[in-house]
């Protein structure tokens, strides 16, 4: 098995109804990449996918798989094999039936369709399995045998939506290690889809981050985290603190904004120039508070003071929750035996201008602080 790229340019869907559901999108995936496309419910995810596949057809713009033009091609002529939001096995036909199904439309031996599927099995790790029956399995373990089925078919490109969504926690965390294992040992590419953050983070080369129909921004996990590009990128991927403002001052890369918390300073993600709205995020974990002398962060970090409000203990982390004239502000520390803190504290929080960024108004993540 080997992967191949996977390029769209200009690609739309607009439904029947009128409802566009993607807007106009150029996007490359490489050969043997693990990629993810993270968005909330609705955004188009699934869209996206069933053109790949060639469930539905584009309409405007076109796709390629492996360089050759895919335009007008049926799914079963196209190089790609689909697993479902909602798996389906034959409950009826044993695991190593089920892995092989897809082979006996293609005239391969039973003799050799059985070879075929123990030797998936052993891939996605169910060997000595073979003779179940679906219902005989975890929830985890039908997940691979899904997997298995659609590599049978030797897909470069293996498209999956959302294939752990039915899974309790613990069971989706063990299969994004597996998941991962499969596609490193296959080298076929793997396109992704989720709303979980944790999940694309975890398993992917790179990520899109789509919302209402559009890619927002492409990355891998750390710069996406690290250097969100949007508002929604920002808080749909971790949390963020949000304070609204006007660009006072720019300089090369950083930007002073006036907010109701004073002036804040970070970096200048969308090039913002002097009386711009601005909105300035900065996470959670990256805010420090002072000291017992009062000393917090250096020479250059912004400075808010707030009033304690709450303080939850959750283990390893402390969260605290502080008003700060009409902001409320989430700051979020290791427990390492830290001071207490009182009720109605006051305190000054410091974050340095590196950890702040500044960005053009948008959308925002509905989750976010
Ligand atoms: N056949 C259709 N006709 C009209 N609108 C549709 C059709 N199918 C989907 N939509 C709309 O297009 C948008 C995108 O749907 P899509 O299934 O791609 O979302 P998604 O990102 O996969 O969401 P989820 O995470 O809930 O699966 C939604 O607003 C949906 O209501
Ligand atoms: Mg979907």
């Amino acid at each position: 098995m080997h992967g191949q790229n996977v390029e769209l340019s200009g690609v739309s869907m607009t439904y029947p109804n009128g409802f566009t559901a993607v807007h106009p999108t150029d996007l490359t995936i490489n050969a043997g990449e693990f990629f993810s496309i993270l968005g909330p419910s609705g955004c188009g995810k699934t869209t996206i996918l069933r053109m790949i596949s060639g469930f539905l057809e584009p309409s405007t713009g076109s796709i390629s798989i492996g360089a050759q033009s895919v335009n007008g091609l049926g799914p079963n002529k196209r190089p790609t094999a689909l697993i479902f939001q909602t798996l389906a096995l034959f409950p009826l036909m044993s695991v190593w039936e089920n892995v092989a199904f897809g082979l006996e439309a293609r005239g391969v031996s039973k003799q050799e369709r059985r070879r075929k599927a123990e030797e998936l099995l052993e891939l996605v790790a169910l060997t000595g399995q073979a003779e179940k029956k679906p219902t005989e399995l975890s929830g985890g373990q039908r997940q691979r045998v899904a997997v298995a089925r659609a590599l049978a078919v030797e897909p470069a490109v293996l498209l999956l939506d959302e294939p752990l969504s039915a899974l309790d926690l613990k069971l989706r965390q063990h299969m994004r290690a597996e998941l991962k294992d499969i596609q490193r040992k296959t080298g076929v590419t793997f396109i992704y889809i989720t709303h979980d953050q944790g999940e694309a983070l975890a398993m992917s080369d790179r990520v899109a981050v789509m919302n209402e129909g559009r890619i927002e921004q492409i990355a891998t996990a750390a710069e996406l985290y690290n250097m969100p590009q949007t508002p929604f990128a920002a808080t749909f991927v971790g949390e963020q603190n949000v304070f609204g403002g006007r660009v006072k001052h720019t300089n090369g890369t950083t930007v002073e904004v006036e907010t109701g918390q004073g002036l804040l300073r970070g970096r200048n993600f969308n090039d913002l120039t002097v009386g711009e709205e601005a909105l300035v995020l900065v996470r959670p974990e990256r805010i420090e508070i002072a000291d017992a002398d009062g000393v917090a962060g250096n020479e250059d970090s912004n400075r808010i003071s707030g009033q304690l409000l709450r303080r939850d203990l959750e283990g390893a982390l402390i969260n605290l929750y502080l008003r700060s004239g009409e902001q409320e502000i989430h700051v979020n520390l290791h427990n390492k035996g830290n001071r207490d803190f009182s009720a109605d504290e006051s305190m000054t929080l410091a974050f340095s201008t590196a950890d702040t960024a500044v960005m053009r108004p948008g959308p925002m993540a509905r989750s976010s602080a």
